[in-house]
C-alpha cells in the first residue's frame, strides 16, 4: 500500500504543475479528493491491511489528502491571481488618441432628478450632504427611536454584514450624524443609495434612491413641511399634481404622514406600477420627534424640525413615466440612454 501511496502522490505532483484553469484543477480534485476518487479508493482499502500498519498507512494517507488539499487551493489561488493580473493589464491598454466615436454616455433617469431635486432645495437654502451606504444599527435604527426589537425594525428586511455593521436601510440613518455635525438651526438634503432584501415588483426593488431632507430651526411646524413639500414636487413637474396627505407612522417622527402622489403612470386608473391603487407613496414625512433631536444634543424645548425620506427612484419613474422600477438596475443600455437629452 504504501508504494500506491508514493505513487500516486508522484503522479499528483506532476499533475498539478500542468493544471492551469479552475476546472482543471476541480477535474483533479474530484480524481484524488472526490466520493470515488484516489484517497477516498484508499481508506477504504485499510480495512485489509492488518494492526500496526493500519496505522502508519492511515497516516500517510492523510498526508497525501492534506497535501492534496493545500496544493489544490494555492493553484487555484494562482490561477485567480493571474486572471486579475491579466485583467488589470488588458484594462489599462487603451488608445487615448483614438478619435472620440460620437456615442457618450448618459446619465441615468435617477441622477437627472436627483440634480433637479437638489437644485430646488439649494435655492431655498438647503445644504446637501452625502453619507456612506455601511452604516451601524445606532444610526440606522437606535438613533432614530427605534430601539433593539422594536416591531419598526421588520418594516425594513436588512441586510447585515459579518461585522455587525450593515447596509443603510434609509436615508435617516444619517440623520443623527448630520444634526450633531451642523447643529440647529439647519436645513439640509441628503440623497443615498438604499438596500432592503425584499422581493422585487413593479415600484419595489431591493437596492433603490431616497433623499432625505430635514429643517430645524425655532417654531418650525407642519405648515413649513407642507410648503417645502408642494413647492419641490410642483418644481419637479412643472405643473399641477394631485397629493394626498395620510397619517403614517414612523417612530423617529410624531405626527408622521404619508404623502403619496396620484399615479402618473396610469393617470390615477390604477397599473402595476401603483398596485392598482392610483396613488404612489412616494415621500414619507414628519415632525422630527423629541427624542431624536435629544440624542443628536439638541434641545426640543427650543427646537422643532420636520424630516422627509422623499423615494428618489419613484420619483423618477413619475417624472419620465418609467412603468416597472427594475429597468433601473437591469442595464438595459437602449433603456437607458433614451434619456441622454432629457
Ligand atoms: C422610510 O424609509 C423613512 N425613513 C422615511 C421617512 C423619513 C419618514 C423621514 C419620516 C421622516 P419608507 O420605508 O416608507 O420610509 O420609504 C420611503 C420611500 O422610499 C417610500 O415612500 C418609497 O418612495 C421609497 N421606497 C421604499 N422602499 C422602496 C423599495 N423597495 N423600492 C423603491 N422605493 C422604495
Amino acid at each position: 500500500m504504501k508504494e500506491r501511496i508514493e505513487l500516486l502522490k508522484a503522479d499528483f505532483e506532476e499533475a498539478i504543475g500542468a493544471v492551469k484553469s479552475s476546472e482543471a484543477a476541480e477535474k483533479l480534485r474530484i480524481a484524488y479528493l472526490g466520493k470515488k476518487g484516489y484517497v477516498t479508493e484508499l481508506l477504504k482499502g485499510l480495512k485489509d491491511v492488518s494492526g500496526e500498519q493500519k496505522k502508519e498507512m492511515g497516516l500517510h494517507i492523510n498526508q497525501l489528502k492534506k497535501y492534496a488539499e493545500e496544493s489544490i487551493s494555492a493553484q487555484l489561488k494562482n490561477i485567480k491571481d493571474e486572471e486579475i493580473a491579466r485583467m488589470v493589464d488588458a484594462a489599462e491598454k487603451y488608445d487615448v488618441t483614438i478619435p472620440f466615436s460620437g456615442k457618450s454616455g448618459s446619465f441615468s433617469p435617477i441622477t437627472l432628478v436627483q440634480r433637479q431635486v437638489e437644485d430646488i432645495f439649494a435655492s431655498m437654502g438647503f445644504t446637501i450632504e452625502d453619507y456612506s451606504e455601511i452604516v451601524n444599527d445606532y444610526e440606522c435604527f437606535e438613533s432614530l427611536n427605534i430601539p433593539k426589537h422594536h416591531p419598526a425594525r421588520d418594516m425594513q428586511d436588512t441586510y447585515y454584514l459579518e461585522n455587525g455593521q450593515l447596509l443603510k436601510t434609509h436615508t435617516s440613518a444619517a440623520q443623527n450624524a448630520i444634526m450633531k455635525k451642523y447643529g440647529p438651526p439647519l436645513r439640509v438634503i441628503f440623497p443615498g443609495r438604499c438596500f432592503r432584501n425584499e422581493s422585487t415588483d413593479a415600484s419595489h426593488e431591493n437596492t433603490f434612491f431616497q433623499m432625505e431632507g430635514i429643517m430645524i430651526d425655532k417654531d418650525i411646524s407642519i405648515s413649513n413641511l407642507i410648503y417645502f413639500m408642494k413647492t419641490m414636487l410642483s418644481d419637479v413637474f412643472d405643473r399641477d399634481i394631485t397629493v394626498r396627505l395620510r397619517p403614517g407612522f414612523f417612530p423617529f417622527v410624531e405626527p408622521g404622514f404619508e404623502l403619496d402622489i396620484g399615479c402618473l403612470i396610469c393617470g390615477g386608473d390604477g397599473c402595476p406600477s401603483c398596485k392598482n391603487s392610483g396613488w404612489l407613496e412616494l415621500c414619507p414625512c414628519g415632525m422630527i420627534h423629541p427624542r431624536v433631536l435629544e440624542m443628536a444634543g439638541i434641545d426640543p424645548e427650543e427646537y422643532t424640525g420636520f424630516a422627509f425620506g422623499l423615494g428618489l427612484t419613484r420619483l423618477a419613474m413619475m417624472k419620465y413615466g418609467i412603468k416597472d422600477i427594475r429597468g433601473f438596475n437591469s442595464g438595459n443600455l437602449k433603456a437607458l440612454s433614451q434619456f441622454r437629452h432629457v
